[in-house]
């Protein structure tokens, strides 16, 4: 179980849940299609985004039990400024597991700050809800997330060949994993 009462700090990062205020920056990013081009999403309209925003605040602001997901607005300290957010989903079942996600704006990317941003994530995973295992998926031509995963010390588990259709076309998907054991060591 993991519910946050205070905003989690990194040495450059806030991670705090959502509020109502969020939803221009919010707004900012999603609506982006570059944003997009590797998640199931398409650029997103306000109304949308407003829509993400209030079941964000509703029902993915705590873990409580295996089904649920957080998402965390990702603010930077120097500047204050909401410049992503990042998901820990406990996956539903008996087998200790979860999955991050991540999404930045990008006038931030290339600084560290999404793999900053998910350390405090894999320890909520293993030290609050006892996971065994924490993966992370993407698309096979996301590069840039596939190198977040590998900083965080996750190895590369599988490569599925066309297994999704999305936008279109078949696509590949990549899965990243650390396992307890591995985090700890
Ligand atoms: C994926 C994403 C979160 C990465 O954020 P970020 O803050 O730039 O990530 P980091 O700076 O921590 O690390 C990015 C790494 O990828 C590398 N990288 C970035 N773009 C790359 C590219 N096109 N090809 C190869 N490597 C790339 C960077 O050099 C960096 O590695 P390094 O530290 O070894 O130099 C960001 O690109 C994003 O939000 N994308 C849109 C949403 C998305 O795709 N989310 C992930 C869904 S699975």
């Amino acid at each position: 179980m993991f519910h946050p009462t205070s905003p989690i700090e990194t040495e450059r990062l806030v991670l705090r849940v959502h509020v109502p205020e969020d939803i221009d920056s919010l707004y900012e990013i999603r609506s982006r299609p570059d944003v997009n081009t590797y998640l199931y999403s398409e650029a997103m309209s306000r109304a949308e985004v407003q829509a993400k925003l209030d079941e964000r605040i509703a029902k993915f602001s705590k873990l409580t039990e295996p089904g649920d997901s957080l998402l965390l607005a990702i603010v930077r300290k120097d500047t204050g400024v909401l410049i992503g957010d990042v998901s820990l989903a406990w996956l539903p079942g008996d087998h200790r597991q979860a999955e991050i996600g991540y999404v930045l704006h990008p006038d931030h990317y290339g600084q560290g700050f999404a793999t900053e941003a998910c350390q405090p994530l894999l320890w909520i995973a293993f030290e609050d809800l006892n996971a065994h295992r924490v993966r992370g998926r993407l698309d096979a031509r996301n590069t840039a997330s596939a190198r977040v995963l590998e900083k965080l010390g996750m190895r590369k588990e599988a490569h599925l060949r066309e297994n999704e259709f999305v936008k279109d076309e078949w696509t590949d998907e990549i899965e990243y994993a650390i396992l307890i054991r591995e985090w700890t060591a």
